[in-house]
């Protein structure tokens, strides 16, 4: 039986002013009436799965908790106490699984590990992916699940493969966030998938790539987990020797250097809701092709994302840009510059 694995700590920076430090996109509802956390745990229903892991910032407590009652779902909550990015983070959630069972031979099923900030518009075709993979999982490999790619996206990792067609095959390599030059290349060569940020493997496997590749920060994680408080349903790994271990993404960390890994054709409408580009690229628009939210007045406007939470917005003359306003701060920026909104919280929070 898979456990599902659900990370829950990151910023998400780019969807600034939605996205807050203490609301930060996973827990906002940006494109259903429930959060995206949420929808990551209704993604399950129907597949025959342990109870979950949910990893995420102490300072989220709460609102995890709430999110998941609100969900009827029950959980254990692995706190960190600052992140550390995702290869700590699948660590913990490793360390918390084996906690819980027994040596009497109990389950260990695999590990599915998904990011709690990602829309996936075919629910069925999700788990028929995540079914797909799991016979390769049993036989000690990590899956990967690939997307094929749309454009030159550095943000992503990519997948090489045979035959970007193929349902299930051999992982050739891993190649997290290209540059420009190359990404372009991955395109054209057509032999590359996007890889979803989603993996399946067992536990033990994760911890034995990671005690290889990783040493320091595999015995970091190891000791805060063995030094942890537990609190409620909140598992507390020790701070002191958490806030030790190094910051590293599972892309960079472990994906790039495993030789037993699978990648999983994902054709599902899935996206990472990134960016206000991301998020338009999938939103329904109206026919001058604008995303009006809230209570807005748009004349004369093209291409344009306006989203008022707290007062009228009236836009005159304007095309492809994002105007989002909210209590206490206003975006106005052109589209095509999504990605660089993290350069002005970057300042802002420079600012203090
Ligand atoms: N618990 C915890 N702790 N979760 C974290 C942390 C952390 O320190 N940092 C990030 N996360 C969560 C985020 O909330 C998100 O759900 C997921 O882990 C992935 O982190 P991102 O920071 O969003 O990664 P990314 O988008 O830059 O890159 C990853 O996803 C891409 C697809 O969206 C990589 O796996 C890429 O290879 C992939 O293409
Ligand atoms: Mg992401």
């Amino acid at each position: 039986m898979l456990t599902p694995v659900i990370l829950a700590g990151g910023n998400g920076t780019r969807l600034w002013p939605l996205s807050r430090r203490d609301t930060p996109k996973q827990f906002l509802p940006l494109l259903e009436r429930r959060s995206m956390l949420q929808a990551t745990l209704a993604r399950l229903d129907g597949l025959t799965t342990a109870r979950p892991i949910v990893v995420c910032a102490d300072a989220h407590r709460f609102l995890v908790a709430e999110q998941l009652r609100d969900s009827g779902v029950e959980a254990d909550i692995v706190l960190e106490p600052e992140g550390r990015d995702t290869a700590p983070a699948i660590a913990l959630a490793a360390l918390c699984q084996q906690a819980r069972e027994t040596d009497d031979g109990a389950d260990r099923g695999p590990l599915l590990v998904l990011p709690a900030d990602h829309h996936i518009a075919d629910v069925a075709a999700f788990r028929e992916a995540v079914e797909r993979a799991l016979p390769a999982t049993e036989q000690g490999a990590f899956a990967t699940f690939g997307i094929v790619p749309r454009h030159p996206e550095t943000g992503y990792g990519y997948l090489e493969v045979d035959d970007i067609t193929a349902g299930l095959q051999p992982l050739r390599r891993f190649v997290e966030k290209p540059d420009a030059t190359r990404a372009k290349a991955f395109l054209e060569a057509g032999r590359y998938l996007w890889n979803s940020g989603m993996f399946l493997m067992h536990g033990y496997r994760y911890l034995q790539a990671l005690a290889r590749l990783r040493p320091a920060m595999h015995d970091a994680v190891t000791a805060a987990w063995a030094a942890r408080r537990t609190d409620l349903d909140f598992l507390r790994p020790d701070a002191a020797t958490f806030a030790a271990c190094e910051r590293e993404s599972v892309d960079y960390a472990v994906m790039e250097h495993v030789d037993d890994a699978v990648a999983v054709a994902l054709d599902a409408g899935w996206s990472d809701v990134g960016s206000f580009q991301a998020l338009w690229d999938i939103a329904e628009k109206d026919a001058d092709g604008n995303v009006l939210r809230g209570d807005t007045l748009a004349e004369a406007t093209r291409d344009t994302w306006v989203q008022s939470q707290s007062r009228l917005v009236a836009t005159l003359g304007i095309e492809g840009l994002v105007v989002v306003e909210t209590a206490d701060s206003v975006l106005v920026a052109d589209r095509r510059h999504a990605q660089d909104i993290k350069t002005l919280v970057a300042r802002l929070d420079a600012q203090g």
